[in-house]
C-alpha cells in the first residue's frame, strides 16, 4: 500500500494515514498524539473547533519529532469565512499548535455563518473570497496546502469555476463501509482531487457494526488481520487518505499496520460496501438551524 500520496497541485507528499483527533477528549488527546508519533504516524488531522489544538501542539513538541517531519492539518471554522476573519483565526491555530505553518488548511464546512446570525448566503454559495484569502495565506507561508471539507460535487464545481490560483488539494468527507461515496470518489479521480476519509471505521455509533460485517470478518480471518486493519487497508486501496481516530494505545498502533488486500478480497469488500442500502451520514444542517441542506 502507498505510505504517501502526492498532492497534484503542489507535489507535496502527504502520509496516507493520519491520526484523527476529533472527539478526542482533553487529557486524552495529547497522549494519543504522543503514542501515534512513537508508533510512526507522521500526520495529525485536527481543527480549530475541536478545541484541543493547544494540547496537540504540546504533545508534538514533547514528542521530539522534528516539526518538518509531521504533516499537520487544521480547519477554518464556519464563523470565520469572511476574508478579514481568516488570518486571525489561522494565527490562533498556529499559536496553539506552536508552529509557524500548517501543512494543510481546510474550509471545514461549506457554511459561512457567524454565531447568532443567519448564514451568509453569498459566501456559502460561492466561497471564492474565502478561498482567495486562503491563497494569500499560502503566499505568506503560513499554510502549504489548502483544501475543503464536506463539499459535495456541486459545491466543488461551484468553487473551481472561479479563477483559482491554487486548486483545492483535498476534500475531506465522511467515507466508510456505510457511506462509500462512490460518485464523489469517481469525480475526485477524474478531477485530480484527493479525498480524505473521516469516520473511516463508521465513527458515530457504527464502529461495532463495521467490524462485524461478515465480509470484513472473513477477510480479516483469511489474512490474519484485525477487522479494523482490513477496513483501513480497503480505504487506502480505494485511493483516499484515511483518518482513523483512537485514543487507545493498542488501537493507535494497530491502525497503522495495514497491507494491501488481494484484488479478489478487495473486490468482495468493495462490492459489499457499495451494494447495501444507503445509510444516513453526519449532517448538521438541521442542528445548525440552516434552511438548506449542506449536501444538496
Ligand atoms: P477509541 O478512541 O476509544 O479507541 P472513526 O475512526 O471511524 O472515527 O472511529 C473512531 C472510533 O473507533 C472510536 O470510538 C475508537 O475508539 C474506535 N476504534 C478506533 N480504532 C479501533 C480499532 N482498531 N478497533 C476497534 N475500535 C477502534
Amino acid at each position: 500500500l502507498p505510505s504517501h500520496y502526492t498532492i497534484p497541485s503542489t507535489g507535496h507528499r502527504i502520509p496516507a494515514i493520519a491520526l484523527g483527533v476529533w472527539q478526542a477528549k482533553p487529557n486524552e488527546v495529547g497522549e494519543a498524539v504522543k503514542t501515534a508519533l512513537k508508533a510512526g504516524y507522521r500526520h495529525i488531522d485536527g481543527a480549530w473547533i475541536y478545541r484541543n489544538e493547544a494540547e496537540v501542539g504540546q504533545a508534538l513538541r514533547d514528542s521530539g519529532v522534528p516539526r518538518e517531519d509531521v504533516w499537520i492539518t487544521s480547519k477554518l471554522w464556519n464563523t470565520f469565512h469572511a476574508p478579514e476573519d481568516i488570518e486571525p483565526t489561522l494565527d490562533d491555530s498556529l499559536a496553539k499548535l506552536g508552529t509557524e505553518y500548517l501543512d494543510m488548511y481546510l474550509i471545514h464546512w461549506p457554511v459561512a455563518k457567524k454565531d447568532g446570525q443567519p448564514y451568509d448566503k453569498d459566501l456559502t454559495e460561492n466561497p471564492y473570497p474565502t478561498w482567495q484569502k486562503l491563497e494569500e495565506m499560502v503566499e505568506k507561508g503560513k499554510v502549504r496546502n489548502i483544501g475543503v471539507s464536506n463539499f459535495n460535487i456541486r459545491r466543488l464545481e461551484n468553487l473551481t469555476a472561479n479563477p483559482l490560483k491554487i486548486k483545492p488539494a483535498v476534500n475531506q468527507v465522511e467515507i466508510s463501509y456505510w457511506v462509500p461515496q462512490v460518485e464523489l470518489l469517481k469525480w475526485a479521480k477524474e478531477n485530480d482531487l484527493l479525498l480524505e476519509a473521516y469516520s473511516p471505521l463508521g465513527s458515530t455509533g457504527r464502529v461495532g457494526d463495521t467490524l462485524a460485517v461478515p465480509e470484513v470478518k472473513e477477510i480479516a480471518q483469511e489474512l490474519g488481520m484485525t477487522p479494523a486493519q482490513v477496513v483501513i487497508s480497503w480505504h487506502i486501496q480505494r485511493g483516499t487518505v484515511v483518518l482513523p481516530k483512537s485514543v487507545t494505545p493498542s488501537r493507535v498502533v494497530e491502525n497503522l499496520q495495514v497491507r494491501a488486500l488481494p484484488p479478489a478480497l478487495f473486490d468482495k469488500l468493495e462490492e459489499a460496501a457499495t451494494s447495501h442500502k444507503p445509510y444516513p451520514r453526519l449532517n448538521p444542517s438541521k442542528g445548525w438551524g440552516l434552511d438548506f441542506d449542506i449536501f444538496d
